[in-house]
């Protein structure tokens, strides 16, 4: 049986779509069934109720399970919950976890979650567990981030200078995770991966111009501005921080390598930014609101 965490997030349920669609048997860990209700219809999935920072509620959901995958949300109980997973799937005698992590894990990166990741990661290769870990660029669904003001104002504003950056697409991650999942000679391997360019954000402006039918205009916005404009948009400080020291990096050009492991090891056409863009056009001329999870 494969356990499919961070079920009713972004990643989790494109896994579980995926998965439903083809025929594979899968069970969903999830806080609430409540949430849950449309990933309970998909056929060949059951759901297990737990959380992942807490062991003896994971009985159940670990039963039988012979690969885990492991996503939780960027906050700061992140490290502390996968690793107390980690130990869950240790008790449980869980063959192999595979680990959603983030592109660049450094324990003394400046980005906190980068850290964590690297933590976590360690943990996990530690545990004696047989593991994979998936470290994922920028998610391509982070513009919708930016949909509303792309679609009211026709401007992209980031605080990202002229750098570079590779991002994927999550539909990506999910067809990378499936083989993962149900292939085999993935284990004890760490994967970068990204889509097939690195894009500014002048590029990237460029792109949702042409799907939107729009002149979008990318505005380089100062560190301070954007950390004022999250926080005056509801953002808690402990994420606007996060994303403060996230941009720091990537502005210094740190997320700009190009990977080609979707191609070589998974034999996938990595999404190009101009095809997703294509696809939620509809979403950047503000016609419809971001996909949920
Ligand atoms: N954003 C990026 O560009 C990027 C790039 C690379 C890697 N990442 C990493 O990707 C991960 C986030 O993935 P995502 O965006 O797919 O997730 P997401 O949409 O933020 O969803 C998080 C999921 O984790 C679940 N969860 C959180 N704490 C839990 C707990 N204690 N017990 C059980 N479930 C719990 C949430 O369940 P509830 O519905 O119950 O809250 C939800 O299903 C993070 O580790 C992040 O660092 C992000």
């Amino acid at each position: 049986m494969i356990l499919v965490t961070g079920a009713t997030g972004l990643n989790g349920g494109e896994l579980l779509r995926r998965l439903s669609k083809r025929g594979v048997k899968v069970r969903a860990l999830v806080r609430s069934r409540a949430k849950a209700e449309a990933l309970a219809a998909l056929p060949g999935v059951e759901l297990a109720e737990g959380d992942l920072g807490k062991p003896q509620s994971l009985g159940d959901a670990l039963r039988g399970v012979t690969r885990a995958m492991l996503i939780s949300s960027s906050d700061p109980k992140m490290g502390e919950v996968q690793c107390r997973f980690t130990d869950a799937c240790v008790e449980a005698k869980v063959p192999h976890l595979v680990k959603l992590s983030g592109i660049i894990p450094e324990l003394d990166s400046p980005f906190r979650f980068a850290r964590m990741h690297a933590e976590i990661e360690q943990y996990i290769e530690k545990s004696g567990l047989a593991f994979t870990h998936l470290r994922a660029g920028e998610f391509m669904h982070s513009y919708f981030r930016q949909a509303g003001v792309i679609a009211a104002k026709g401007i992209l504003p980031l605080p990202m200078g002229d750098a570079r950056i590779a991002c994927i697409d999550v539909g990506d991650i999910a067809e990378v995770s499936v083989q993962v999942l149900t292939g085999s000679g993935h284990e004890n391997k760490s994967y970068a991966l990204t889509g097939p360019e690195a894009l500014t954000m002048s590029e990237v402006a460029q792109r949702l111009s042409q799907v939107t039918g729009r002149t979008i205009g990318y505005v380089d916005l100062e560190p301070e501005e954007a950390r004022a404009a999250r926080l005056a948009a509801g953002m808690p400080a402990y994420n606007a921080d996060a994303l403060d020291e996230l941009f720091a990096e990537r502005r210094k050009g740190k997320e700009s390598k190009v990977w080609d492991t979707l191609e070589t090891v998974f034999k996938l056409k990595p999404t190009t930014f101009l095809d997703f863009a294509k696809r939620w056009a509809p979403v950047f001329r503000g016609e419809q609101p971001p996909p949920k999870p």
